[in-house]
């Protein structure tokens, strides 16, 4: 038996006896009832188109939303902070989420705590799903070069733990995305009955008027920005499910049905039908890595900490503080949008130029002789 076979089989094990001990944590995401709530919310929400990899920018406009989502609440509580503005709900409406006893400024630090913990969520959980997006090339190729390469008997024992293992790293990378997107759904019907409150309430003073309309246009636009970061979120979650099936339909079933890979002209004929899925299962795990891991840089600079230091707005006790933390607030949503506009396209045309690599690197399986 060759080095690298004996190499493979060793790395193979160990890495199938790490990650079936994580999955026993893991399993917790794969309730039904969870699967039940998730059909439930993409049946009430706007659809998000799936593009193909190659041709998916619709992220880097999404992505925007993050930043500017926390810089508008800022706004928002300066603003509130003029008075204790109360609500008011139409007969016909009954809040779930907010309660119409509770001012303006203090339903607007709640919904800045709700935000805090949906984007710490968030970047835990994208976390554990790059995780699992990193491991599925290397389990694709791992099975490939067994084709190709190992002993029957080997290949006999070895592929079934691929297989195992690529379809595990699928199903928790797609499973982990479940929860966080739950999460924002939440919070943006929290932020639909901000703006059905504000729209019942009408100004009892003179001085009431701006202040009303002012409120509203950022309640408006809060919740606009709101829904683009859940529609990225859904696109998150679009995409590893379209990578789980992927890998199962393409990559997996066709491999079981041809049990019988012993001879040289079945290990080939199976390669070639196998390569192009696996260029296509890479590209597009490739594509949630490089998504996620954009969001989570963008959030650690620009939005964790932020919110999270947006309270005392809501305090501020001058017009001439207010205005000048208004004017800091404008500037740093400009300079933040040209940021991370030019980062998540950095990061496209990076991910668009690994494509003529990734076809290179699938095709060598094609190429080198096949083992009996
Ligand atoms: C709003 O109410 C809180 C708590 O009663 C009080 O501390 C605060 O000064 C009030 N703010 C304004 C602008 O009146
Ligand atoms: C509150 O809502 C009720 C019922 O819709 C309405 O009649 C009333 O004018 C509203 N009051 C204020 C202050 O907006
Ligand atoms: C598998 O292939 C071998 C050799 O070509 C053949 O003898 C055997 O019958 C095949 N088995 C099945 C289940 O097709």
């Amino acid at each position: 038996m060759n080095i690298l076979i004996t190499f493979l089989t060793v790395v193979i094990l160990l890495i199938s006896r790490i990650y079936s001990q994580s999955t026993t944590a893991d399993s917790q995401y794969k309730t039904t009832e969870e699967i039940t709530t998730v059909t439930t919310i993409s049946t009430t929400t706007t659809t998000t188109t799936t593009f193909a990899p190659e041709v998916d920018h619709e992220w880097e406009d999404l992505i925007l939303a993050g930043p500017t989502v926390v810089n508008y609440l800022g706004l928002f509580m300066v603003l509130a902070s003029r008075k204790n503005q109360t609500l008011n709900a139409s007969a016909e409406f009954t809040p779930k989420h907010l309660s119409v006893t509770q001012p303006l400024p203090v339903i607007l630090s709640r919904i800045s705590t709700d935000m805090q913990a949906a984007f710490k969520v968030a970047s835990d959980d994208l976390i554990r799903t790059r995780s699992n997006m990193d491991q599925i090339p290397d389990h694709i190729n791992a099975g490939l070069l067994l084709i190709q390469t190992a002993p029957n008997a080997l290949l006999e024992t070895l592929l079934p733990y691929t297989l195992k293992n690529v379809k595990r790293a699928a199903n928790e990378g797609a499973a982990v995305t479940k929860p966080t997107l739950e999460r924002f759904i939440t919070v943006e019907v929290i932020l639909e009955e901000l703006v059905t409150l504000l729209s019942s309430t009408s100004a009892t003073k003179e001085d009431d008027i701006n202040y009303l309309m002012e409120a509203k246009a950022y309640a408006n636009d809060i919740q606009m920005q709101w829904s683009l970061l859940v529609k990225l979120f859904k696109k998150f979650s679009q995409r590893a499910d379209i990578t789980e099936i992927r890998i199962v339909d393409s990559f997996i079933k066709p491999t079981e049905v041809a049990s019988n890979l012993t001879t040289p002209n079945q290990r080939r004929t199976h390669l070639d039908k196998l390569i192009p899925a696996a260029i296509a299962i890479d590209q597009s795990s490739h594509l949630l890595d490089i998504m996620a891991l954009t969001y989570a840089e963008i959030s650690n600079e620009h939005m964790i900490n932020q919110i999270a230091s947006d309270k005392p707005y809501l305090t501020l006790a001058t017009e001439s503080a207010r205005a000048l933390s208004q004017r800091e607030l404008w500037q740093n949503t400009i300079a933040q949008s040209v940021k991370v506009a030019r980062l998540a396209q950095v990061r496209q045309n990076e991910f668009a130029a690994t494509s003529s690599g990734r076809n290179e690197r699938y095709s060598t399986y094609s190429k080198d002789p096949v083992a009996t």
